[in-house]
């Protein structure tokens, strides 16, 4: 809303005019701003009060949430419905096999063959951006480590993450880096490349894994019950 424009605030059901707004733009659901705007029309006139109404107001803004992301899935859901179906894609696509009728190779033919190719690598680069979106669940309440005393509960894992969220950060953007390795590597159609890019890929995994899931000690916690 412009400056001076005329806002409605509907609070409990009525509707309350609160005149004109000095306060900057005013979104639903922030009643910060209107509530600074209907104080700012009652004390009108009275010039002192009015000022720190109006620094009141500008503090309710400046305080605003600048991001509008909320996590849905967690952690476990993110890596086992995206980024791991995305990198196994990649690492399938370039396979050198012995046989006994000897050697296979598997790689990308076809334009269409490239074409999904760079829509996994697309899906790895954003999935790296939602895993740094902060409050993130690392798995559901029930979920549980698969292999006790080498994978860490995922409670332990949201203290380790909560505890170093920048290192968690950095191995996150690691992974959104190698991503646009991965997706040079498919833009140019270069199978070298992709090859290297999907190795690249695997620290890129390892970075994390070895430091927040399975860091080489034994989980504190003791087993919990139906895992023995
Ligand atoms: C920023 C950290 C981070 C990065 C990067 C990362 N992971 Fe994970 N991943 C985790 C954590 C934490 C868990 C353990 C979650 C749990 O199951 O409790 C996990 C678990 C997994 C699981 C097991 C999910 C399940 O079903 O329990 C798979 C599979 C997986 N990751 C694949 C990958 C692959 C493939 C990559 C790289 C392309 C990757 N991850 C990159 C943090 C990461």
């Amino acid at each position: 809303m412009p400056d001076g424009a005329v806002g409605v605030l509907h609070r409990g059901g009525a509707q309350v005019d609160v005149g004109r707004c000095e306060l900057g733009p005013v979104r639903p659901g922030n009643d910060a701003g209107h509530a600074g705007c209907i104080a700012t029309r009652i004390e009108r006139g009275v010039r002192h009060g009015l000022l720190v109404l109006l620094a009141a107001g500008f503090a309710a803004c400046a305080s605003e949430p600048t991001s509008d992301m909320a996590p849905t899935a967690t952690v476990e859901e993110l890596m086992r419905s995206m980024i791991d179906p995305a990198a196994d894609a990649v690492w399938d696509a370039v396979v050198i096999e012995a046989t006994a009728d000897g050697i296979v190779e598997t790689r990308p033919e076809t334009e269409g063959d490239w074409l999904r190719l760079r829509r996994h690598a697309l899906t790895l680069a954003e999935g790296s951006n939602l895993l740094l979106i902060e409050g993130r669940r690392i798995a559901a309440p029930e979920s549980r480590s698969e292999l006790p005393g080498i994978d860490l509960h995922p409670d332990a894992i949201q203290e380790l993450v909560d505890e170093d969220w920048d290192g968690w950060v950095e191995v996150a953007r690691g992974l959104r880096a190698t991503s646009g390795v991965v997706l040079d590597a498919v833009e140019a159609r270069d199978v070298d490349a992709l090859l290297e890019a999907g190795t690249e890929l695997d620290l890129a995994c390892e970075n994390c894994h070895a430091v927040f899931w399975y860091p080489g000690y034994a989980d504190p916690r003791p087993a919990p019950p139906g895992n023995d």
